[in-house]
């Protein structure tokens, strides 16, 4: 079995990258990592305010990935627009935005959270890590790693949630057998299919984080 920190990591310096692999990187990292530059993910629609009249906004303190930001905001934003409309954090996805898909999920002090049903306003100073944090430089995490590794993905959207979910799973000590993997990781859909490769994937980081014996 291949460990996913095997010579086929992503070779993020090269300048011979092939298209694949800026695609594959691009999906386990947001966009964020490739070749040491932002890769333009798209922007997204403005958030969609009920109509009536806006309340007053909300000076909100954000620490997103180590870092402060000071933002003012309806306080009705969620914390998911907030990093994708006012932070351009676009890894994180909007897919259903009713909490019943996990393509937005994001850490909140170390916890699995759906980055669409909270308010920013709401976690304020708290700790958030998101797809883009998780890297090291250019060293991606061992789950990342795995990911391209084990081909865990087809079409990418889901990716960025799966990966911060199983991140959580892994430290939960949720990640003992395929199915744990799966009973945990079933908040997070994958409209692709790609289940067996994302429950190899994990398994593969967790051995390497050592959160299981064997296999
Ligand atoms: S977009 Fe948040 S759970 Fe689907
Ligand atoms: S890879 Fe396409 S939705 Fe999961």
């Amino acid at each position: 079995m291949a460990s996913p920190q095997s010579s086929k990591a992503p070779k993020t310096t090269s300048s011979e990258v092939t298209r694949r692999e800026l695609l594959e990187v691009a999906a386990v990292t947001g966009g964020m990592l490739v070749g040491g530059h932002l890769m333009p993910t798209g922007a997204s629609p403005a958030a969609a305010q009920a109509p009536g009249p806006s309340p007053a906004p909300l000076k909100v303190a954000l620490r997103v990935n180590g870092t402060d930001h000071h933002l003012t905001l309806d306080p009705r934003t969620t914390l998911l627009d907030a990093l994708r409309e006012h932070l351009h954090l676009t890894g994180s996805k909007k897919g259903c935005g009713l909490g019943q898909c996990g393509a937005c999920t994001v850490l909140i002090d170390g916890k699995r959270v759906k980055s669409c049903l909270s308010l920013a306003a709401l976690v304020d100073g708290r700790e958030i890590m998101t797809i883009e944090g998780l890297a090291q430089g250019e060293q991606l995490h061992p789950l990342q790693a795995a990911f391209i590794e084990r081909d865990a993905f087809q079409c990418g959207y889901c990716t960025p949630g799966q990966i911060m979910a199983g991140v959580a799973c892994i430290a939960e000590g949720h990640a003992g057998s395929p199915q744990e993997i799966r009973d945990w990781m079933s908040g997070n859909l994958c409209r692709c299919g790609a289940y067996d490769h994302i429950v190899a994937a994990i398994q593969d980081a967790a051995r390497v984080s050592g959160t299981v014996r064997g296999g």
